[in-house]
């Protein structure tokens, strides 16, 4: 069960990243939607709230864009710290000082229900259309880890093409 978080209509969500897109600021609305405490999101990468339903393709683009110093719009679904999903539709562009490109910022606006349900579809679609690789994360016991590491080494291959060869 995955609960979906309301975005309210009269509040902003706003964050800034450095060039990397490691979080450096975020206002309270942000913390209280995203469902982590602002510490637990300035210093990290703005990933920490991807959710596997968003296309790689979005993020590339926004990424083009942005480094090319232009403004980027779109519809994003998140996911909470308690594995629950909010949608917004986020407005992402540079913050300049003295003419110098320094960070970039993010100001979020609700999605009306029906345009979720669509922008669902296309990102499903999306997804289904380009293939994407299964994201897994594991969590091995540290020796498991380290013995699967240097056998893949020993065969001059990745961790990723040991396991699909052992399956
Ligand atoms: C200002 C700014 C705000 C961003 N906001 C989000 C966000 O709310 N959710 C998200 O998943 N990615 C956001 N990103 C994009 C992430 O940096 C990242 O590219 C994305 O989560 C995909 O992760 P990946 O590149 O590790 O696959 C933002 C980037 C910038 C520069």
């Amino acid at each position: 069960m995955f609960i979906e978080t309301e975005v309210p209509e009269d509040e902003v969500i706003i964050s800034r990243t450095d060039l990397n897109g490691v979080i450096t600021y975020v206002n309270d609305t942000f913390a209280k939607i995203s469902g982590y405490s602002s510490e637990e999101l300035i210093g990290r990468p703005h990933n920490i709230l991807r959710h596997p339903d968003m296309p790689r393709s979005v993020y590339k683009e926004l990424w083009d864009t942005i480094r090319a110093e232009k403004s980027w719009s779109g519809y994003v679904k998140n996911m909470r710290k308690d594995r629950g999903y909010y949608w917004v539709f986020a407005e992402i562009s540079g913050v300049y000082k003295d003419g110098t490109l320094v960070e970039y910022k993010s100001i979020r606006s609700p999605v009306p229900r029906e345009m979720r349900i669509k922008m669902q579809h296309i990102y499903d679609k999306m997804r289904e259309e380009e293939h994407e690789a299964w994201r897994a994360v594991m969590y091995l016991p540290f020796a498991t880890g380290e013995k699967l590491m240097e056998a893949a080494k020993k065969r001059g291959i990745s961790a990723e093409e040991l396991i699909s060869e052992l399956l």
